[in-house]
């Protein structure tokens, strides 16, 4: 498939645009300071914090797993049996986790919960934290995925 060319200029600050490339959906989340913040401190509770086992190009490695911060670029599509995870961008958004729950992604088929990285929780049915494609910026608003 052909790269996929999108221009975020008007995702706005907590936002999530959705675009298809290789008929899968990409999610493009623009991060808040705050959502940023809510990346760091539960290490421990993640499968794989540094997303060694993770499909994802060497430049995303790190905590926020993007080449710039703000945006954060997935495959919208669970590591698990392939359902697509819902936002639950707000902190306590997670029946039964409304006290710890960071602010990330939730799948509908089994209940794998993800971080605002895509980054797995421990004891979850998804093997991996969430792809992150191949992707590079062309300027500052447009991105080129493929
Ligand atoms: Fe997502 Fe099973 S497909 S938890």
């Amino acid at each position: 498939g052909a790269p996929v060319e999108v221009n975020v200029g008007r995702l706005a600050e907590g936002e999530m645009m959705t675009v298809e490339w290789r008929g899968k959906p990409v999610w493009i989340l623009r991060r808040s300071a705050q959502m940023l913040a809510a990346l760091e401190g539960h290490d421990e509770r993640l499968a794989d914090p540094a997303s060694q086992e993770a499909q994802q190009p060497a430049y995303a490695a790190g905590p926020q797993r993007a080449i710039r911060p703000e945006f954060l670029v997935l495959v919208g599509i669970c590591t698990h049996l392939g359902c697509s995870p819902s936002e639950k961008f707000a902190p306590g958004a997670v029946a039964g986790m409304e006290a710890d729950w960071p602010g990330g992604f939730l799948c509908p088929c089994h209940g794998s919960r993800f971080d605002l990285a895509g980054r797995v929780f421990l004891h979850q049915p998804a093997p991996t934290n969430l792809e992150v494609p191949p992707h590079r910026w062309l300027d500052g608003n447009r991105l080129l995925v493929g």
